[in-house]
C-alpha cells in the first residue's frame, strides 16, 4: 500500500493518567486509509534533535472527521518533546504502515483480546470496528482482558467505554481487579468455559511470549502487534528485525521486518526463544 506523507494538525491533547497522552490529529488522507494495527511515523520536532520519526499505532480512528488518535507514553526525549505540543501546531507524518490486524474470520464467535499497558492503544480501534461491522446484535462474546502494574497506570474506564465488550482488569499489585498476569487471568477465564476463536494481542515481549505459547498449544488462532526499534519504518534500514521462525527447517537464519512484515505477528512466526535470549534484538518494552 502507498504511503501517505501529510502535514497533521493537533486537535487536541489530553493528559490522561500519570505519564499518558492521548493526541487527536487531523490528517484526512492517513485517517481515510489507516487499519487496525496499522502505525504512523511521526515527527515530534522540526530539526535535528531527534532526528527520526517515531511510531504509533491507531488508537482511534475517526475517517469521517478526517482524524485520527494516537495514545502514548513519555519514556524519553521525543515523546516528551511530543507531549509538549498543543492543540494547532503541526506535525509531519507518514503512513498509515504495516500490515494492521486481520479482522475475524466468522461474524458471532467469541473472541479474546489481550493489552498490557499502553498495548491496549492498537486494541482499542480494533476492537470499535469489530464492534462496529459486527452490530451490536448477535455481535458474540467479546472480552477485554486488560492490565498495568498498578491502578494509577490503567486508563480511565471511560475510555474504555465500547457497547458490548466485557472486560476483566488485572494489575501486578493487586491494587485493582485480578491481582497477577492477564495471562493467568485469561486462562481462568478459559478454564471457567470461555471459548475464544481468536486471540489478538498487545504488551510487553514476556507477555506475548506466553500469549503466543498458549495459542500454540491450544490451537487458537493469535495475532500479536510486536515491537522492536523502527528507525525508518520504510523497509530499508533492516532496524527493525526480529527472528523468523521456519517450521520446515527449524535452523535457518531468517528475520521478519516489523516495519513492513509486521507489527502484527501470528504466534507460530516468531522464533520467540532466540528473540528471549537476544535482549539486544527487541528493547525494553514501554507497553507495561
Ligand atoms: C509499531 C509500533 C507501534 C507503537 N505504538 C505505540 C503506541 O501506540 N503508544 C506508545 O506509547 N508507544 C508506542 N510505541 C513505542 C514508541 O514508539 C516509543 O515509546 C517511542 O518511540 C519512544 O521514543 P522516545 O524518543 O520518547 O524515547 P527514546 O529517547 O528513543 O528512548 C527513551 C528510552 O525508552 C526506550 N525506548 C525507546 N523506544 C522504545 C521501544 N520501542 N520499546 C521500548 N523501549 C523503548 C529506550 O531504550 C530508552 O531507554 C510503538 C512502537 C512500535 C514499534
Ligand atoms: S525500521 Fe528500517 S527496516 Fe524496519
Amino acid at each position: 500500500m502507498e504511503k501517505i506523507i501529510e502535514e497533521a494538525r493537533i486537535v487536541s491533547r489530553q493528559l490522561v493518567r500519570g505519564q499518558i497522552f492521548r493526541l487527536r490529529l487531523h490528517a484526512p488522507n492517513i485517517s481515510g486509509a489507516a487499519r487496525p494495527g496499522q502505525f504512523v511515523m511521526l515527527r515530534v520536532c522540526e530539526g535535528i534533535d531527534p532526528l527520526l520519526r517515531r511510531p504509533f499505532s491507531f488508537s482511534r480512528v475517526d475517517a469521517a472527521e478526517g482524524d485520527f488518535e494516537i495514545l502514548y507514553r513519555v519514556v524519553g526525549r521525543g515523546t516528551l518533546l511530543l507531549s509538549r505540543l498543543l492543540p494547532g501546531a503541526s506535525l509531519s507524518l507518514v503512513g498509515p504502515l504495516g500490515n494492521g490486524f486481520e479482522l475475524p474470520l466468522t461474524s458471532s464467535s467469541p473472541l479474546a483480546f489481550l493489552a498490557g499497558g499502553i498495548g491496549l492503544a492498537p486494541l482499542l480501534e480494533l476492537i470499535a470496528r469489530v464492534i462496529s461491522e459486527r452490530g451490536q446484535k448477535g455481535a458474540g462474546e467479546l472480552r477485554l482482558f486488560y492490565g498495568a502494574r498498578t491502578a494509577e497506570e490503567l486508563l480511565p474506564e471511560d475510555l474504555l467505554c465500547l457497547p458490548g465488550l466485557r472486560i476483566d482488569f488485572a494489575t501486578d499489585d493487586g491494587t485493582f481487579g485480578y491481582k497477577g498476569r492477564i495471562t493467568h487471568m485469561f486462562e481462568e477465564a478459559v478454564a471457567e468455559g470461555f471459548g475464544p476463536s481468536e486471540i489478538y494481542s498487545c504488551g510487553p515481549l514476556a507477555m506475548q511470549y506466553n500469549v503466543a505459547k498458549w495459542a500454540l498449544a491450544n490451537k487458537t488462532m493469535a495475532q500479536l502487534s510486536l515491537e522492536s526499534l523502527i528507525a525508518w519504518g520504510l523497509g530499508a534500514c533492516l532496524g527493525c528485525a526480529l527472528p523468523a521462525a521456519t517450521p520446515e527447517d527449524p535452523g535457518a537464519e531468517r528475520f521478519v521486518h516489523v516495519c513492513e512484515d509486521g507489527p502484527i505477528f501470528s504466534a507460530g512466526s516468531i522464533k520467540w526463544n532466540k528473540i528471549l535470549s537476544q535482549q539486544t534484538v527487541v528493547p525494553t518494552f514501554p507497553f507495561n
